[in-house]
């Protein structure tokens, strides 16, 4: 009876083992499923998060060369289409980039030197030199990008303000423009 008792008592420990190794392996098995899941979530966000665009595509920081690729002072603006800007340097030799796109309803307008003010062909909205607007439909004058200049040890000597005025770039710069952040133009008044 003892004895019976006995292997009885060892069989049931036995099984309360198992039951708790199983038990373990369930758990260690949701744990590792949850941190899988975890990191491949973070993955993911980061990636999603990461800027797609690179140095030299639009939407991006575009190099643009040096300093003697703008107009003249007071000049015709010049296309620089693969960053989708107006190269236009004012009166005062302040250059300013500003951005292809009709603020109307996203037209590609052009220059009409012969008027010398930019035009939109879809519903005839009018912008002066500098992207000021005169005429239209349009709520706003044009937009602006970011102009950055850096001398010839790559640091940076000037930069566009936030209030897209026309910048003074240093003579031997090296010109970049910031194809994604853009400034916003004046909201027409009348
Ligand atoms: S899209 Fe330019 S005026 Fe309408």
């Amino acid at each position: 009876m003892t004895v019976d008792t006995g292997l009885l008592g060892n069989e049931a420990q036995t099984e309360a083992q198992a039951e708790m190794s199983r038990r373990e392996f369930l758990n260690y098995a949701w744990l590792a499923s949850l941190g899988v899941l975890t990191a491949e979530t973070a993955v993911v966000f980061y990636q999603f998060s990461m800027p797609r665009l690179g140095p030299g595509e639009f939407g991006g920081p575009v190099d643009i060369g040096l300093f003697d690729i703008l107009p003249g002072i007071g000049a015709a603006p010049e296309p620089f289409n693969k960053a989708k800007f107006w190269w236009v340097v004012d009166d005062e030799g302040g250059a300013i980039a500003i951005f292809k796109i009709c603020t109307h309803l996203g037209c590609i307008y052009s220059w009409k030197p012969d008027q010398a003010k930019f035009i939109c062909p879809c519903h005839g909205s009018q912008f002066e030199r500098e992207g000021k607007f005169i005429q239209g439909p349009a709520p706003r004058s044009l937009d602006r990008m970011i102009i950055r200049a850096y001398d010839p040890g790559d640091v940076l000597v000037a930069e566009t303000n936030e209030a897209g005025d026309p910048l003074q770039v240093p003579p031997g710069s090296r010109l970049v423009v910031e194809t994604g952040l853009r400034v916003i133009g004046e909201k027409r008044t009348d």
